[in-house]
């Protein structure tokens, strides 16, 4: 079942969301939020989605990157993938910039600067532990997406406001210049 994805400005966005409990992972409760979070993404067309986003309180998101190669450029391609708890380590602290925009924030741009190299360490929907090392656009849209599991979003970390921009102002004066 599709669910409605809430809006920057609904205070679900804010809350820090719980840890995912263990005896709920590989649970029938489990795989049906899944497939609503699979259902949901793919009808918002975008990457990334956290559970926070659907007003679902707890540390999980997903991640799919398959189709997106023309829309956000070189990107290693993700398959469908549950991120349940996950954390993230910092390899290298040296941050680069990035154009990012939400589905909980639509039709805006922002640029955001981070690290650009993270070791990340889940569990999966049966709780097997995993971890992948993200570099570049990947190392951002995972920070991005668990972000949301912190009540943070985007828009808070854009250091300079002159870079924040409505999607066609940003196809028209910004992409040429900045996109990486
Ligand atoms: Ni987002």
């Amino acid at each position: 079942m599709k669910r409605t994805i809430i809006r920057m400005g609904h205070p679900n966005l804010r809350e820090i969301a719980q840890p995912y409990p263990n005896d709920k992972i590989g649970s029938q409760e489990l795989f049906e939020l899944i497939e609503d979070m699979r259902e949901t993404l793919h009808y918002s067309g975008g990457i990334g989605l956290a559970a926070p986003q659907i007003s679902v309180p707890y540390r999980l998101a997903v991640i799919e990157t398959t189709n997106s190669q023309s829309r956000y450029g070189d990107i290693p391609i993700i398959p469908f993938t549950i991120f349940i708890n996950p954390k993230i380590t910092v390899l290298d602290s040296n941050q680069s910039g990035m154009w990012e925009g939400c589905l909980s924030v639509p039709n805006i741009r922002g640029y955001v600067k981070r690290p650009q190299n993270i070791r990340i360490d889940w569990l999966s929907e049966t709780g097997q532990l995993k971890t992948l090392n993200a570099r570049g656009l990947l190392a951002t849209v995972f920070q991005h997406e668990f972000d949301h599991l912190n009540g943070k979003l985007f828009i808070d970390r854009i250091q300079d406001t002159t870079k924040i921009s409505f999607d066609d102002e940003f196809h028209l004066y910004h992409q040429p210049l900045e996109q990486l």
